[in-house]
């Protein structure tokens, strides 16, 4: 039923990308002449070598590397300046723009939005399921026509921190002629597991990662989106040549050699979430805390404005959700450190005694 020539934008299709130097020739033995770089050096050649150069265009020695770590082929991976490059790549691939549309289920993500309205796309928005937040599979199937090309799909979901079921997603998957991008920033603080195993069997299948969030790289805008060759191959028509700095290559694919460190991360991130979680079920003013399988936790009061307000005045800041839907009264915590949680936790006895 998916067939990538049909939902590919007609001047993606006929597009003949870019071709750099550096594509054209990867040696970096020899006299290079041939990309007007400035061959004497730069001015911070005592910090770092090479950055007289352009960095390889395919980003290859990082995507070997996360090839091996996530199990997925070298083809199928596609390296962004964070996941918001992939997103809004994947509007520029598959949305006219004036006609496409695509599907977001609020509360979630707000780049999916913001990247549909500078494409000129429209959005169809299936709110998820009040309080459980799971989405509304029937009325998401019968929103879908001919100019719907992408659902966005967060798993994890920001902000509200639940996993929607797998098997909702993959009836979209088996439903959906266009895409399905099901957006992991933080499945590496799930209890589940990935839908990367799952790439072979869907062909509309995009699945998003980043080392912003649990890899703890967030400054070096390094975003990965899964999906078969001939979707990554796409990706690589669109994006500028070289999309990620030589910095970001070579770090990156120096912290993916210490993938104990991060997983000792994430482990403490996990349980102070738990922690941090109970202990703000004790304070009466806050009515719900949100089960979550992120870094992050929803919470639900009264008076949001009130606490955020506080809180800012004592220089912690949180993110306030409560305008978001189905999100009344909430503010979005992000777990810090342990010491940070417990500061947290001591301000908010403070506030209690206002
Ligand atoms: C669900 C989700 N996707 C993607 C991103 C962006 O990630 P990146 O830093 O890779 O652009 C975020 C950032 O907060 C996010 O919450």
């Amino acid at each position: 039923m998916f067939d990538l020539n049909k939902i590919l934008r007609e001047n993606i299709r006929k597009l003949i990308p870019y071709s750099s130097a550096r594509d054209e020739y990867k040696d970096s033995q020899g006299i290079l002449l041939d990309a007007n770089e400035n061959s004497m050096g730069s001015p911070i050649d005592d910090i770092t070598e090479n950055v007289n150069r352009y960095p390889d265009p395919q980003q290859t020695e990082l995507k070997k590397k996360i090839s091996t770590i996530k199990g997925v082929p070298v083809e199928s991976i596609f390296i962004g300046n964070g996941s918001d490059e992939a997103i809004d790549i994947l509007f520029r691939a598959f949305c006219d723009p004036g006609k496409d549309k695509v599907i977001v289920c609020p509360p979630t993500y707000g780049m999916y939005e913001v990247s549909a309205a500078i494409n000129d796309v429209s959005v169809i928005k299936i709110n998820l399921t009040t309080e459980t937040f799971q989405l509304e599979t029937e009325k998401i199937i019968s929103a879908f026509d001919p100019n719907v090309k992408l659902i966005f799909l967060c798993c994890p979901n920001n902000p509200t921190g639940n996993g929607v079921k797998a098997a909702d997603i993959k009836l979209l998957l088996e439903k959906f002629s266009g895409i399905v991008v099901v957006d992991e920033a933080y499945i590496n603080f799930a209890s589940y597991k990935s839908l990367l195993a799952e790439l072979p069997n869907y062909p509309n299948l995009v699945i998003l990662q980043t080392l912003s969030k649990a890899w703890g790289m967030a400054g070096l805008r390094i975003g990965m989106a899964f999906a078969s060759s001939q979707i990554i191959n796409v990706f690589n028509k669109i994006k500028p040549p070289y999309n990620i700095n030589a910095i970001s290559q070579q770090l990156a694919g120096e912290a993916l050699e210490n993938i104990e460190l991060v997983n000792s991360f994430i482990k403490e991130i996990v349980s102070e979430r738990e922690k941090l979680s109970a202990s703000l079920k004790n304070f009466p003013f806050i009515k719900k805390v949100y089960p979550s399988e992120a870094n992050f936790l929803l919470v639900k009061m009264d008076n949001p404005k009130r606490l955020y307000d506080f809180l800012i005045s004592k220089q912690i800041i949180v993110r306030d959700r409560s305008k978001a839907p189905l999100c009344e009264g909430c503010l979005r915590i992000t777990v810090g450190t342990k010491e940070e949680n417990l500061r947290l936790i001591q301000t908010l006895n403070n506030y209690e005694k206002q």
